[in-house]
């Protein structure tokens, strides 16, 4: 990531995840009115208390297709996944959680369930301060503690740093990794989880996706079309796992394997068979969504 810039591509998930409120009622699994503000291309399409600007309404037959609505579909799963597990989370009592690159990801403010969590948002300082600007005067459900760290920062310290801001490591802590990984280079990787085993008590679970290496690396002009964008942004992708050796990867780091499941897999869950069929794609294929426990 360039030093002095917030996250393109964070803004890019944020803005396709608000962008779910065009799709027709059967498709839309979350709402995310947050979204759009952090997208300078869409940004207009929602006004401030929430309601869709009746123009981008009216011509979203035009604009809302293809490319931008498959990824605002790909959002909509993502993010209900993770969604439902934090709920589970904190019906079991949980009451810490760390955003691990939280981005624009803004479910302290959406989720009413996390009323009486703290949520401890862990990202670069640039695509923070953005983030605290535009979410300047809204109330987050839950208690919201900004901190921010540069992963090329050694992540040893961390644990520490959470510890200042009030993180009990004897409760349980949920760890929210979505749409991190592939940013890291294999070394960050393995700092990353070393840290949040540990901050992270026995039996604390963690959601992550994941990019299967053949996605990261693949030769289609689709592959090479996202490379591209991802490296002109200074966001390069740096990692990508071989499915079937994850579990054991995670076992050796301390981490035990609950659940993995391919977007096409959630599609078929969220949406039935025969929508689930419809929108499967290779790249759904290849992207990871799973649950994790610390051991
Ligand atoms: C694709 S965004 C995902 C954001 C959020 N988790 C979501 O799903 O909406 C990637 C995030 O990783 C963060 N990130 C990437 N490299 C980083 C680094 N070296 N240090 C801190 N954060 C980093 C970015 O700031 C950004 O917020």
């Amino acid at each position: 990531m360039r030093d002095d810039t917030p996250s393109f591509t964070a803004s890019w998930v944020a803005g396709m995840r608000g962008l779910g409120a065009f799709l027709p009622e059967r498709l839309r699994l979350v709402d995310d009115p947050y979204g759009l503000r952090f997208s300078r291309a869409f940004r207009r399409f929602r006004q401030r208390d929430g309601a869709l600007t009746p123009l981008a309404s009216a011509t979203s037959r035009l604009w809302f297709r293809g490319y931008i609505r498959r990824f605002a579909v790909y959002m909509q799963l993502r993010t209900r996944d993770i969604d439902d597990d934090v709920v589970d989370f904190v019906r079991a009592g949980g009451r810490q959680l760390v955003l691990f690159g939280a981005g624009f990801d803004c479910r302290a403010w959406r989720l009413a369930a996390l009323s009486g969590a703290t949520v401890f948002e862990v990202d670069h300082p640039a695509t923070q301060a953005r983030k605290r600007a535009i979410m300047d005067g809204d109330s987050p459900c839950g208690r919201v503690v900004f901190v921010p760290w540069n992963f090329e920062r050694p992540l040893s310290e961390l644990p520490a740093r959470l510890a200042s801001e009030g993180h009990d490591p004897s409760a349980p802590t949920m760890t929210i990794l979505e749409g991190v990984l592939m940013y890291l280079t294999p070394e960050a990787t393995d700092a990353t989880f070393e840290c949040i085993r540990h901050y992270s008590a026995p039996g604390s679970p963690a959601a992550i996706t994941y990019m299967d290496e053949a996605l990261v690396r693949e030769r289609s002009g689709q592959g090479f079309g996202r490379r591209l964008v991802v490296g002109l942004a200074g966001e390069p992708f740096k990692n990508g796992f071989h499915a079937p050796a994850v579990p054991a990867w995670l076992e050796e780091r301390g981490f035990h394997l609950e659940r993995d499941e391919s977007a096409s897999q959630l599609g078929t869950r969220f949406f039935g068979a025969a929508v689930g069929r419809r929108i499967a794609s290779r790249r759904h294929a290849r992207s990871h969504f799973a649950l994790i426990r610390r051991k």
